[in-house]
C-alpha cells in the first residue's frame, strides 16, 4: 500500500511514522508513506497556499491551485483508490472504514487547514471525507496520523500475530476482554484464576463473556 499526504506542515506528521508499529511496517515494505508540503507547488516568492474567503469573514482558506498541482502530478504517477480529505464536518472514522481502506493499493490523504479548501477542491478531487470525531483540531494533520495509524496495523504482516488485530476491540462489534500479566497476585489484587489454569477453551469462554459484559455496560449502541 501507498499513501501520499498533502499538508502544509509535514514536520507535524513526521514523528508518528518514526516509531514502533509504523516504523516498522514501512521497514518492512508493507506500506510506503510519503508527504508533499503544499509549499512546494506553488509558484510565487511568497509560496503563498492560503488566501482571505470571499464574502468576507474571519480565517484563511487553504487555495485550490497548489493543491490541484500536488494531486495532479500525483495521478500522472498512479491510479488512486481514493482521495480522501481530514475534515471535522466528515464521516466519523470507525474500524469499518479502517478495514476498507486497508484493503487499497494508493490513497492520497489531504490535511485541511485554516478555515478548510477552497470547496471546489472537494467537488473536483475528494472522493471521501473523514474526521476523526466530533471537535476542531488546528488542522488536519493529526488526524491522518490517526487515520493512518488505524489503516497500516490492519495491513497483513504488519503485526507480529496477525490474529492480534482480529482480537481488537470493536473488531466484531464488541469492546476487548480484560487483559492481565505478571505478577499474579500485586498487593492482593488477583488474576481471574481461570486465566492461570490453562483450560484454553474456558479461558476463550471466559473472554466472550467478559467481552459482552463490558460491551453491554460501556457500549451498549455497539449490540445494536
Ligand atoms: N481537522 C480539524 N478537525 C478535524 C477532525 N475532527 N477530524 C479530522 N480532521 C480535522
Amino acid at each position: 500500500m501507498r499513501i501520499d499526504i498533502i499538508t502544509v506542515l509535514p514536520e507535524l506528521l513526521q514523528s508518528p511514522f518514526d516509531a514502533s508499529i509504523l516504523k516498522r511496517a514501512i521497514e518492512k515494505g508493507l506500506v510506503e508513506v510519503h508527504f508533499h508540503n503544499l509549499r512546494d507547488y506553488t509558484t510565487g516568492n511568497y509560496k503563498q497556499v492560503d488566501d482571505y474567503q470571499f464574502g468576507g469573514g474571519a480565517g484563511m482558506v487553504l487555495m485550490i491551485e497548489p493543491i490541484d498541482k500536488c494531486i495532479s502530478q500525483l495521478k500522472t504517477e498512479r491510479e488512486y483508490d481514493e482521495i480522501i480529505y481530514m475534515t471535522p464536518d466528515g464521516d466519523t472514522l470507525n474500524q469499518g472504514m479502517a478495514n476498507q481502506l486497508s484493503l487499497k493499493r494508493n490513497i492520497i490523504v489531504l490535511c485541511g487547514h485554516y478555515k478548510g479548501v477552497d470547496q471546489r477542491v472537494r467537488d473536483m478531487f475528494i472522493t471521501r471525507e473523514i474526521s476523526i470525531g466530533d471537535y476542531v483540531l488546528s488542522g488536519g494533520e493529526l488526524g491522518a496520523a490517526v487515520l493512518c495509524d488505524a489503516i497500516i496495523r490492519l495491513i497483513p504482516g504488519v503485526l507480529n500475530d496477525e490474529t492480534s488485530a482480529l482480537t481488537d476491540t470493536f473488531q466484531d462489534n464488541l469492546l476487548a476482554p480484560p487483559v492481565y500479566t505478571r505478577p499474579a497476585d500485586y498487593k492482593g489484587e488477583k488474576v481471574p484464576s481461570i486465566l492461570l489454569s490453562g483450560n484454553f477453551p474456558e479461558i476463550e469462554k471466559w473472554r466472550e463473556e467478559k467481552a459482552l459484559a463490558k460491551t453491554k455496560t460501556k457500549r451498549p449502541d455497539l449490540l445494536k
